[in-house]
C-alpha cells in the first residue's frame, strides 16, 4: 500500500513519553504489513507556547490537514497555568478539533479480565464492562457564544459560557451513536439533562427522531446525574453511550476507572477529513519525566488510528492482541501494578508490546 503520512503531536508532560512508544508500535506493524508510515512531528500545547508563543505552532494545522491521520499526546501543565485563557495549551487541541471538524469522539472503556483487580472498584462491579462513550466534540459549552468574563468597578465579576447545539449538530452525532451501536450490542444510551436544560430537550427530540432510522438499535434516554451513578454501580448495563461535549468529558474520565486506570483508555476523534487519536489521560505532571507512565492508552489509540483512518483492521487487531498478551504475561506499569510487584517503565512496556507485535507478523 502507499505511504501513510502520520502527523505526530506529542504535546506536554507524559505525552512526550507515551507518544514515541505508539510510534514504535506503528513502525513495527508497518514493517509486518508492508505498509510504509512516514512520521512528521509538530509542536502543540505548552511545548508550542515555549517555542513559538502560541499553543499550536505555525504550520502544525497544515501538517495535520495534509496527513492521513494524527497521533496526539496530551497538553497542559502547571507551568502554563498563569497563561491568559485564549493562549492556554488546551486551546491548541481545541483549535485542532474545531478546525478539522472532529465532532465525534470515541472512547472505548473495556475492563480487561487480567486487570479487574487494578480498578479501585469491586470485581463484581467492573467485571465484564465493555462500553463505548461517544462524546460530541465541537459544540456545547466548549465553543458556545457568547463567552467571556465581565469585570465590574466594584471588584465583582460575571463570567459566561454558553451551551448551544443546533439540530444538525445533534443529528450527526446521534447517527454516529447509532452506527457504532449497530456494530456492537445494538444498545444506545443517550445521556442528557432534559429535566432541566432546553438544549437537552432538543437533544432528546432529535435523537428520538434519528432513532426511527435504526429500528434494530434499542435506544434509552438517561439523565446525566443518574448515568454518573449507574456507571459505578452497574456499568455492565451499558453498551454504547452518546452525549454532548461536557457530559462526555466527565463521564469518560469516570469510565476510565472501570478499565482499571486512565493509562488504559484510548480515543479516536473523527468526522472530519483526517482523524486524531489520543490517550484520554492528560499530561500527568506528577509523574512526567520519570519514565513510568503507562503507554498502553497511546498504543491502543494507535490501534484505533489503524482501524478508523487507515482501514487496517487486521493490523489494529494485531496491536490490541499484543497489548493483551503482554498483560496476560503479567507485565504492569506502576498505575496498574499490584502492590509489592515490580512495575515496568514506559519504554520497557513499549519494548514488550513491539516484540509481541513482531512475533505475530
Ligand atoms: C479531554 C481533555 C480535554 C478536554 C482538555 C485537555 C482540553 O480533558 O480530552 O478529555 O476537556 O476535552
Ligand atoms: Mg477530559
Amino acid at each position: 500500500m502507499a505511504t501513510c503520512r502520520i502527523a505526530v503531536l506529542p504535546g506536554d508532560g507524559i505525552g512526550q513519553e507515551v507518544t514515541p512508544e505508539a510510534v514504535r508500535v506503528l513502525r513495527a506493524v508497518g514493517k509486518g504489513a508492508g505498509a510504509g508510515f512516514e512520521f512528521e512531528e509538530a509542536l502543540v500545547g505548552g511545548a508550542a507556547i515555549d517555542a513559538t508563543g502560541v499553543p499550536l505552532a505555525p504550520g502544525a494545522l497544515e501538517l495535520c490537514r495534509q496527513a492521513h491521520a494524527i497521533l496526539f499526546g496530551a497538553v497542559g501543565g502547571p507551568k502554563w497555568e498563569g497563561v491568559a485563557h485564549e493562549a492556554r495549551p488546551e486551546r491548541g487541541l481545541l483549535a485542532l478539533r474545531k478546525e478539522l471538524d472532529l465532532y465525534a469522539n470515541l472512547r472505548p472503556a473495556r475492563c480487561f479480565p487480567m486487570l479487574v483487580d487494578a480498578s479501585p472498584l469491586k470485581r463484581a462491579v467492573v467485571e465484564g464492562t465493555d462500553l463505548m462513550v461517544i462524546r460530541e466534540l465541537t459544540g456545547g459549552l466548549y465553543f458556545g457564544e457568547p463567552r467571556g468574563v465581565e469585570r465590574f468597578a466594584d471588584g465583582g465579576a460575571r463570567a459566561v459560557n454558553t451551551m448551544a447545539y443546533t439540530s444538525r449538530e445533534i443529528e450527526r452525532i446521534a447517527r454516529t451513536g447509532f452506527e457504532v451501536a449497530r456494530k456492537r450490542r445494538r444498545r444506545l444510551a443517550s445521556v442528557d439533562k432534559a429535566n432541566v436544560l432546553v438544549v437537552s430537550q432538543l437533544w432528546r427530540e432529535v435523537v428520538t427522531r434519528v432513532a426511527k432510522e435504526y429500528p434494530d438499535v434499542a435506544l434509552e434516554h438517561v439523565l446525566v446525574d443518574n448515568c454518573a451513578m449507574a456507571l459505578v454501580q452497574r456499568p455492565t448495563q451499558f453498551d454504547t453511550l452518546v452525549t454532548e461535549n461536557t457530559f462526555g468529558d466527565i463521564l469518560s474520565d469516570e469510565a476510565a476507572i472501570l478499565a482499571g486506570s486512565m493509562g488504559m483508555l484510548p480515543s479516536a476523534s473523527i468526522g472530519g477529513a483526517v482523524g486524531l487519536y489520543e490517550p484520554v489521560h492528560g499530561t500527568a505532571p506528577d509523574i512526567a519525566g520519570k519514565g513510568v507512565a503507562n503507554p498502553i492508552a497511546a498504543i491502543l489509540s494507535a490501534a484505533m488510528l489503524l482501524r478508523y483512518s487507515l482501514g487496517l483492521e487486521r493490523e489494529a487487531d494485531r496491536v490490541e492482541r499484543a497489548v493483551e498478551r503482554v498483560l496476560e504475561q503479567g507485565h504492569r506499569t506502576a498505575d496498574i501494578a499490584a502492590p509489592g510487584r515490580r512495575p515496568v517503565g514506559t519504554r520497557e512496556m513499549g519494548d514488550l508490546i513491539v516484540r509481541e507485535v513482531e512475533a505475530q507478523s
